[in-house]
C-alpha cells in the first residue's frame, strides 16, 4: 500500500520522538512491503520562527492533502511567560484542528504489565485497566466567544456546544463502546452548566439507537476522583473539550508515564496522530526523551488503516523494549537506559 503521512515534528523534543516514530514506520513499511512518503511540515514555535505564524497555510494544504498526519509536540517557554506574545504555539495546534475538523480526540489508556510498578497507585487497582476517553475537540471553551471588559479587568470564555456537536462525538463514543465492553460513560457538570445539560439531552436522545450500550452519566468531579480510585469501572468515557484535556493527564498517571500514551484525533476527513505529552524543553536535543509514545501513535495510526498486523507488530516490539528493558532513562529507574535514537533504531532492527 501507498501511504502519504505528513510529518509535523513541531517543538522541544518533537523532532527527536518523530524520527524515532520514522524509524519504526519506515521498518514497518520495509517488513510488509508498504511505501511511505513523508511530507515534513512546519508548526508550532518553529513554524513562528520560520514564517511568522504556528499553522502556516503551507503545513495546512499538506495535511488536509495527506492520508494521515503524524505528530510530534508544540510549545515553548519563551511563549509561557509572555502574555503580550501575539502568536502562540499552541494557536497552531487550535487552529490545525479545527481546520481540519478533527472533532474526536481517542485518548486511550492502559497498563504495561512491566511498567505496573512504576505508577503512583496500586498495582490491584490498576493492573488490567483498559479504557478510551473520547474528548470533543474542536468545541466547547476552547473555541467559545472570549474578552475583556470593563477595561481589562474581567475576561470571559464561553462555554458553547451545538446539538451537533455533540451527536458527532457521542456517535463516535456509542460505535467504540460496541466493538469493546458495550459500556459508554457521558462525563459532564449538568448540574451546573446549560450546555452539560445539553450533552445529557442529546447522548440520552441517542440510547435508543444503541439498545445493547450501557449508559452512564457522571459528573467531572466524581469522575476525577473515582477514574484513579477504580480506573477499571470505565471503559469509553466521552467528554467536552475542557474536561477531556483535565482528565487524560491525569489518566495518564495510571500507565505511569505521560511518556507512553498515544492519541488519535479524527474527523471526516484526515486523521492526526500524536504522543498526548507536551513538547518538555528541557529534554530537547539531549536525545533523553521517551520515543514510545509518538511509535505507539504511528500504531494507532497502521490500526485505523486496517493495517491491523503492523499496528500489532508495532505494540510488540514496543512491549518487548520495555521488558527487557530497553528504555530511555524515565523508565531505568536509576539502571542501565539508552538514548532516544538508540531505542529508535532498537526497535527498528526488531521489526
Ligand atoms: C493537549 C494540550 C493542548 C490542549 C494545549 C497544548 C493547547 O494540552 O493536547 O492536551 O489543551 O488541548
Ligand atoms: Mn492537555
Amino acid at each position: 500500500m501507498k501511504l502519504n503521512i505528513a510529518l509535523l515534528a513541531g517543538d522541544g523534543i518533537g523532532p527527536e520522538v518523530i524520527d524515532q516514530a520514522v524509524k519504526v514506520c519506515d521498518a514497518i513499511a520495509k517488513k510488509y512491503e508498504h511505501h511511505i512518503t513523508w511530507k515534513p511540515a512546519l508548526t508550532g514555535a518553529a513554524a513562528i520562527d520560520a514564517v511568522g505564524e504556528p499553522y502556516p497555510d503551507e503545513t495546512h494544504e499538506i495535511c488536509a492533502n495527506a492520508d494521515a498526519v503524524l505528530f510530534g509536540a508544540i510549545g515553548h517557554p519563551r511563549f509561557d511567560n509572555d502574555p503580550s506574545a501575539k502568536v502562540r504555539p499552541e494557536q497552531g495546534l487550535l487552529k490545525m484542528r479545527q481546520k481540519l475538523g478533527l472533532f474526536a480526540n481517542v485518548r486511550p489508556t492502559f497498563t504495561f504489565p512491566s511498567l505496573i510498578d512504576k505508577s503512583p497507585l496500586k498495582r490491584e487497582r490498576i493492573e488490567g485497566t483498559d479504557l478510551i476517553i473520547l474528548r470533543e475537540l474542536t468545541g466547547g471553551i476552547y473555541f467559545g466567544e472570549r474578552g475583556r471588559k470593563d477595561d481589562g479587568n474581567t475576561a470571559f470564555d464561553t462555554m458553547t456546544y451545538q446539538r451537533f456537536e455533540i451527536e458527532r462525538l457521542a456517535k463516535k463514543g456509542f460505535d467504540f463502546a460496541m466493538k469493546r465492553s458495550k459500556k459508554l460513560c457521558c462525563v459532564d457538570k449538568a448540574n451546573v452548566l446549560e450546555s452539560s445539560r445539553l450533552w445529557r439531552e442529546t447522548v440520552q436522545a441517542m440510547e435508543k439507537d444503541y439498545p445493547e450500550v450501557e449508559v452512564s452519566y457522571e459528573f467531572i468531579d466524581a469522575v476525577a476522583m473515582r477514574l484513579i480510585q477504580w480506573p477499571k469501572g470505565y471503559d469509553v468515557i466521552i467528554t467536552a473539550n475542557l474536561f477531556g484535556d483535565i482528565l487524560t493527564d491525569e489518566a495518564s498517571v495510571i500507565a505511569g508515564s505521560m511518556g507512553l500514551m498515544p492519541s488519535s484525533s479524527v474527523g471526516s476527513k484526515v486523521s492526526l496522530y500524536e504522543p498526548i505529552h507536551g513538547s518538555y524543553p528541557q529534554a530537547a536535543g539531549k536525545d533523553i526523551a521517551n520515543p514510545l509514545a509518538t511509535v505507539l501513535s504511528a500504531a494507532m495510526l497502521f490500526e485505523d488503516m486496517n493495517m491491523t498486523e503492523e499496528a500489532e507488530e508495532i505494540r510488540r516490539v514496543v512491549n518487548k523494549s520495555l521488558a527487557e528493558g530497553y528504555v530511555t532513562e524515565d523508565l531505568a529507574d536509576g539502571g542501565k537506559s539508552y538514548k532516544t535514537s538508540e531505542v529508535g533504531d532498537w526497535l527498528a532492527s526488531n521489526i
